[in-house]
């Protein structure tokens, strides 16, 4: 059995590309896949590829950039689920351009996504996975993984600087409590993780 058999798993930016390859991956591990974009069309295209292969996924439009987005597409998962087992944060976008002609715009545009995207669907996922019960064998009650890229050690365009950021994030030794204000619920048993991943092509998911 696979460990993510039966899991509720969300991947952001699964429309195509490296989320979409995750997407039909985590099915076919037996995973209930929430497919999360912002193409809708091809977010229910994967959806239903999934469906027509035997898995089960649901498919909605969500700009993760926006923090109440990334909360209302948590809750509706778990209204449609139950709970979130898996939150993969893939979404991103990239712009490369020399440092002399990078704008105010194309900052604000990366880090929509790449940062601010990021930090706020963890920090909704965290939020609702730290309300479940943690599993009777031991297991961890949710999972957040933040992909990042080999970049983020040798940073070589503006956009690396999220999964920097990222990194720089996840190697403090207990980034939730870090975070967590007096009174929060003990985080534990949650895992948080940063992938590295460098030159992938995924315009077919095997
Ligand atoms: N392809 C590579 O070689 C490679 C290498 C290292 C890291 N990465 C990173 O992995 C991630 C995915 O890469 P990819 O090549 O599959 O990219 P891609 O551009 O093919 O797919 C990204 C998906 O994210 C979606 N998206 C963009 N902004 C969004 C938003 N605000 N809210 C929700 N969805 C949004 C897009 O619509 C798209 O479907 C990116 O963060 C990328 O920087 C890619």
């Amino acid at each position: 059995m696979s460990k993510l058999d039966g899991t509720i798993s969300l991947i952001t930016g699964s429309a195509r590309g490296i989320g979409r390859a995750m997407a039909l991956r985590y099915a076919r591990e037996g995973a209930s896949v929430v497919v999360v974009d912002l193409q809708e069309a091809a977010a229910k295209a994967v959806a239903q590829e999934i469906q027509s292969l035997g898995g089960v996924a649901d498919a909605f439009v969500a700009d993760v950039g926006e923090p109440e987005q990334s909360t209302a597409m948590i809750k509706r998962v778990v209204e449609r689920f139950g709970r979130l087992d898996v939150l993969v944060n893939n979404a991103g976008v990239i712009r490369v351009s020399p440092l002399l002609e990078v704008t105010p715009a194309d900052w604000d545009f990366i880090n929509h996504v790449n940062a601010r995207g990021l930090f706020f669907a963890m920090q909704a996922g965290a939020r609702q996975m730290m309300q479940q019960k943690p599993k009777a064998d031991g297991r961890p009650r949710g999972k957040i993984i933040n992909p990042a890229e080999l970049q983020a050690i040798r940073i070589e365009t503006v956009h690396h600087a999220q999964p920097a950021a990222v990194r720089q994030h996840l190697r403090q030794k207990r980034p939730l409590e870090r975070f967590a204000t007096a009174g929060e619920q003990n985080p534990a048993n949650l895992r948080l993780g940063s992938a590295l991943k460098n030159g992938l092509r995924c315009l077919a998911a095997r």
